[in-house]
């Protein structure tokens, strides 16, 4: 008997898509806050503490923003204690990270820190290279949840793949030695093809330099800005890196994220300024359908109206958590004829993918400097499963649902914002029927057919036919595809899944 159900444990772990890292987390992208992007070195217990309330009451973490991470520059600027302990800065955080992390908890949040694979931290504070077996206890008796594990300061352990994953991989093993489960987030950059081995030892892996508040502009300051997109093994620390740039650099590699282990696009810069609306909605709906980690870079005490409602829209981070987890992979991009933006920068994307319901998330790009129509035909969007108008999906019609169609109201976002009580922001959401995902995840909801999580019907894309939508210069559009059942149907759902994701459909 025993053996027998063990035998059944054992084929279940196997057919239940974990990933190589096998550790249970991430099994979607990862959501929550990290404060890098708005405040560098700036950190403070009250830093972490207001946020998190912040986030709360404005039922952020409803909708999955679970984690808040403190980055770089927690640490003692004396070093190491005389044990060779890491220390945190006692006039950052008085109390040390226990008490912070308890309190996270308490508000059912998961705490994440940092730390660098060398000698230094980026920002030059002590590093975790050859210190890891200490450092990862640390981290564990501070209650930490996961870990941003950064590459500066690497002493030249660099250069090939295997280099780079036995330096990492002596945290992994060492996080896993506290017997606590931790998630660990790698910051490579994208260096020594990260996106191929990853996932064997962490649960996401950066795959660029430091993202900036940029749609398009180039800078020499993100390496590898320079190379053609395909080229996906260039030496790459650097920051300035644009939404373009790292969608380019991800495309290649698009469908290497799995269930447990995700190319990290980098933290949002959405609510940060320097990009306009439409681009801010562009910038975080490609993040959701690309898989990456979710997680906020802004500062959410201060934060404009229009920014809320992009990051609390609950159709968009559906995409982000469909239980499929699988990335959208473009199956097209033009340069020619493409207007050129004020960066000089002219392209389109189409991006495509498969979600669990069989439905198809599809979203049109414009990164060209003129408003446009986009078209595209179902037998491109569908080419995954078949080349040349082969797949079965070409022959039905598709139901077209726009994602960002029920987006908050923006009278709504900033009552929500002005309100001073917890109880004021408690009642507004809940008037609005707001999406809480505690309640009802993501899965069950999509499983219900919750209406909140489907945007709404605009149109339809006949069989064989043409899907076209206006597209701002800087702009995206958002669709979920629901195909349309025939009289006498027999669609087989097995024949939908792509290439290499049949074990999903098990
Ligand atoms: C690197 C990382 C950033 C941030 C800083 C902190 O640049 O890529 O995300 O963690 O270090 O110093």
């Amino acid at each position: 008997m025993s053996l027998l159900l063990s035998s059944v444990v054992v084929v279940a772990s196997l057919f239940s898509g974990a990933a190589a890292i096998n550790n249970g987390l991430a099994i979607t992208p990862p959501m929550g806050w990290n404060n890098w992007n708005a405040f560098g070195c700036d950190v403070s217990e009250n830093l972490l503490l207001t946020t998190s309330t912040q986030i709360s009451s404005l039922g952020l973490r409803e909708v999955g923003y679970d984690y808040v991470v403190l980055d770089d520059c927690w640490q003692d600027p004396k070093g190491r204690d005389k044990h060779g302990k890491l220390q945190p800065d006692l006039a950052k955080f008085p109390n040390g990270l226990k008490p912070i992390s308890d309190q996270l908890h308490s508000q059912n949040f998961k705490f994440g820190m940092y730390s660098s694979a060398g000698e230094m931290t980026c920002a030059r504070f002590e590093g975790s290279l050859d210190h890891e077996v200490d450092d990862a206890n640390s981290f564990a008796d501070f209650g930490v949840d996961m870990l941003k594990y950064d590459s500066c300061y690497h002493m030249g352990r660099v250069g090939t793949p295997s280099v780079s994953f036995n330096r990492f991989k002596t945290m992994s093993d060492a996080l896993k030695a506290t017997g606590k489960n931790i998630l660990l987030n790698l910051c490579n950059w994208g260096e020594d093809l990260v996106h191929t081995w990853g996932m064997s030892i962490s649960n996401s892996w950066r795959i660029t330099g430091d993202i900036y508040d940029s749609f398009s502009r180039p800078d020499d300051l993100c390496a590898c800005n320079t190379l053609e997109p395909g080229a996906v093994n260039c030496v790459a620390p650097g920051t300035h890196c644009s939404v373009l740039f790292i969608l380019n650099k991800v495309a290649p590699f698009a469908d290497r994220s799995i269930p447990g282990g995700w190319s990290d696009l980098d933290m949002l810069e959405v609510g940060q300024g320097g990009m306009t609306d439409e681009e801010y909605k562009a910038h975080f709906a490609l993040w959701a359908a690309l898989k990456s980690p979710l997680f906020l870079g802004n500062d959410l005490r201060d934060m404009p109206a229009s920014a809320l409602t992009i990051i609390n829209n609950p159709a968009i981070i559906a995409l982000s958590q469909d239980p499929h987890g699988r990335s959208v992979t473009r199956v097209r991009r033009d340069t020619e004829g493409i207007a050129k933006d004020e960066w000089g920068m002219g392209e389109t994307h189409v991006w495509a993918g498969h979600l669990q319901n069989g439905d198809e998330a599809v979203i049109l790009l414009n990164a060209g400097g003129e408003d446009i129509e986009m078209s595209v035909r179902l037998a491109e969007i569908f080419i995954p499963y078949g080349p040349g108008g082969s797949a079965p999906h070409v022959k039905y019609d598709w139901a077209i649902h726009d994602l960002w169609a029920h987006r908050m109201p923006q009278e709504t976002a900033e009552a929500l914002l002005a309100a001073k009580e917890v109880e004021d922001r408690v009642d507004i959401l809940k008037k609005a029927n707001w999406y809480n995902a505690t309640e009802l995840p993501y899965a069950k909801g999509l499983a219900k057919e919750d209406a909140r999580l489907f945007g709404e019907k605009i149109g339809i894309a006949e069989a064989g036919g043409v899907l076209k939508a206006d597209v701002k210069s800087h702009a995206a559009r958002v669709f979920r595809l629901r195909r349309v059942k025939k009289e006498g149907d027999n669609f087989n759902a097995k024949s939908i899944a792509r290439k290499g994701e049949e074990r999903d459909e098990l």
